[in-house]
Order: structure tokens, then C-alpha cells, then sequence
């Protein structure tokens, strides 16, 4: 059921511009009960590429529609968290969600690609398979749910943390347990090395790590700092060895609803915000590692090139349970496409 205040927010509108596609989308001409309100929800901290990102497109979008369009964002899971955020959006308890591309995979299994680990080694990979036909593949399955799939974020590569002792060598994670933000994939690359896998929401991973519910996590540079994971962890492996990006979503049946115009707005804003985000990202995580490096709390080691290789080759049962599970077509299209475009 959709939101009792959305639906008539939406027949307002849409019975206003009937007959009249040339709506103005300006603050000065709508009546306030005329507003559209956008609830964005997201889970992690403002100072993240998705926080600032959110926040940024909020801002946008008020000055270009002199206030008639408003995106409200709840971060840090303050309305739902990981797993509530896919039905409060089919809902309609919020308009707009930006979930890790592992989480959309509990949906669609061929999102688990962005989870193989050292499929893809540099950014420009990541983004060649998110604006490429796959990206545009993948995005347009959500639709089977009722959801659009708006633009593809980035946060950046993972790495790896715990509190028993240095990661160096796969045959280190033997033994201790991982948080991971979804099952599937994620949890084979720990189970192929003896580690065990324990999928939580994002929210209750600080608590996880402090009780020793687990002993270690992955995740970027970004969410490792701005959730002080380094409190509660003593080693952190610089290993790039999965990404984490976000897939930005609406709920498709309320999006049709919109004015043209609003929906053209949103639109041409957000892939203009998508340019900045990514940028962003790439500059919060450095920086980020940098204040992680001054605090001192972690001892950080970074993986060599060949150390990665290593890791990479080792990981080849990875690639195989997910090929027999999306097809092995799939998945060497996709890596076909993440190699160096030759000049
Ligand atoms: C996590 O659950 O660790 C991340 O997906 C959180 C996020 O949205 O970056």
C-alpha cells in the first residue's frame, strides 16, 4: 500500500497538469499543498560519498524547483535499516533508497558480480560495467519489483579488519568469523579460507564487532572510519579485494506518477550528482585513510600487487559457484568488459 499523504500529494499534481505538460516546476507558482516530498533513506553516516552525495542532490533539487520538489534525507538507518529498506520503498514509506549493489543481489542474483573479488582492479572497470550495457542489464531488472533503478554511486573498494591478528595470506582468515552485508558470494569467499560468514545489517556491526559476535568485517576506507570501526578492531588489510557501490532506486509506479517535467528535473540532477559522488568518493576515502592512519589505532598493512595475485588465484572456487548459479555467459561477458581498453 502506498503512502496515504504521497497518493494525494500525486493526484494533485497529476490531476493539476492534465492536459498541460508545460508545468513550471517553481515554488513561487505551486500551492505548498502542491509540494512533492521525496524521503530518501539511507544507512550510513552524512560524512560518506553517500551521505554528501544525498545530501547534495536534496539541495539541488530544492534551488532548481524553487522548493516545490523536497528530498528529505534520513541517514544512518534512522528510518529503516538494511533489509526493511526494499519494502518500506514498495510501500511508499519512502520514495528513494540507495542500497549496497550486494543487498540488491538478495533479489537479483546477478548483482553478485560487484561481490566477486578481484574482478575488478581498478575504478575505471567498476565504471565501465555500471554505465555499459551490463549496468544498464542489471538496472533494468529491479523493474520486475515494482523499482528504477535511477544511476549507480560508488563508495570504493573493501578491506579487510578484525582484532585477532594480521591478514597477509588467504590461510589468515582460518578460524575467525566475518560480518557480511549479504549471503551469498560474500559468504563463500570467507567459507573458501575456513573463516565462517555471519550476515548483519550495517547498523549493528560496531556492536558485533565490540561483543566479538564476530571478529572481523569488510569495508571501505569510508564506512571503516566514519563508524570508528577502528575502536573495536586492531588490524586492517589494505586488500581492495571487493567493491562496494550503491544502486539509486525509486519505486517505479509512484516515479510514473510524477510531472515530466519533476521527473526530468530529478533526473538530469542526479546524474550530474552521480559525476560528483564518484569523485567524492575517491577523494573521502583517501582522505579518510589518512586521519585513519594519524589516529594510530589500527595496525594497517597493505597488500603487494603480487600478494594480490595470489589472493586472486585463490579465490577461482569463488568465480565458479557463482558461475554455475548466473551462468558462466554472464560472467565472462562482464569480464571481458572490465579489461583495459587498449589505445
Ligand atoms: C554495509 O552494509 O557495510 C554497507 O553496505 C553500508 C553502505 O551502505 O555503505
Amino acid at each position: 500500500m502506498l503512502k496515504k499523504c504521497w497518493i494525494s500529494l500525486i493526484i494533485i499534481l497529476v490531476l493539476g497538469v492534465s492536459g498541460c505538460d508545460k508545468r513550471v516546476i517553481d515554488g513561487q507558482q505551486v500551492n505548498k499543498k502542491e509540494k512533492i516530498i521525496i524521503k530518501f533513506s539511507h544507512v550510513v553516516e552524512e560524512n560518506t560519498p553517500k551521505g554528501l552525495a544525498a545530501f547534495r542532490f536534496a539541495q539541488l533539487i530544492s534551488e532548481r524547483s524553487s522548493g516545490s520538489i523536497e528530498v528529505q534525507v534520513f541517514p544512518n538507518s534512522q528510518l529503516f535499516k538494511d533489509g526493511e529498506e526494499f519494502e518500506a520503498l514498495n510501500r511508499g514509506d519512502v520514495q528513494m533508497i540507495a542500497p549496497a549493489t550486494s543487498k540488491v543481489s538478495q533479489l537479483f542474483p546477478q548483482w553478485q558480480i560487484w561481490d566477486l573479488p578481484y574482478l575488478f582492479t581498478d575504478l575505471d572497470s567498476v565504471h565501465r560495467i555500471m554505465d555499459g550495457p551490463v549496468g544498464k542489464e542489471l538496472l533494468n531488472q529491479l523493474q520486475e519489483k515494482n523499482m528504477l533503478g535511477l544511476a549507480m554511486w560508488d563508495n570504493g573498494f573493501k578491506h579487510l579488519t578484525n582484532n585477532e591478528h594480521p591478514i597477509i595470506k588467504p590461510r589468515d582468515l582460518e578460524g575467525l568469523r566475518f560480518r557480511i552485508m549479504s549471503q551469498g558470494i560474500l559468504e563463500e569467499q570467507f567459507y573458501t579460507f575456513g573463516a565462517d560468514a555471519l550476515f548483519l545489517p550495517f547498523n549493528d556491526v560496531y556492536k558485533s564487532l565490540e561483543e566479538g559476535r564476530v571478529q572481523g568485517q569488510e569495508n571501505t576506507i569510508s564506512n571503516i572510519y566514519t563508524k570508528d570501526f577502528d575502536r573495536v578492531q586492531e588490524y586492517l588489510t589494505l586488500s581492495q579485494h571487493g567493491f562496494l557501490g550503491y544502486a539509486v532506486i525509486v519505486n517505479q509506479e509512484l516515479w510514473n506518477q510524477l510531472p515530466s517535467q519533476a521527473r526530468e528535473l530529478l533526473e538530469d540532477t542526479l546524474s550530474e550528482v552521480t559525476q560528483w559522488e564518484r569523485a567524492k568518493a575517491r577523494e573521502l576515502n583517501e582522505e579518510q585513510l589518512l586521519e585513519l592512519q594519524k589516529r594510530e589505532k589500527l595496525k594497517i598493512y597493505s597488500l603487494t600487487t603480487s600478494e594480490k595475485s595470489i589472493w586472486k588465484d585463490s579465490f577461482l572456487p569463488v568465480y565458479r559457484k557463482l558461475e554455475q548459479e548466473i551462468g558462466p555467459e554472464f560472467l565472462s561477458n562482464v569480464k571481458k568488459q572490465c579489461e583495459p581498453i587498449e589505445n
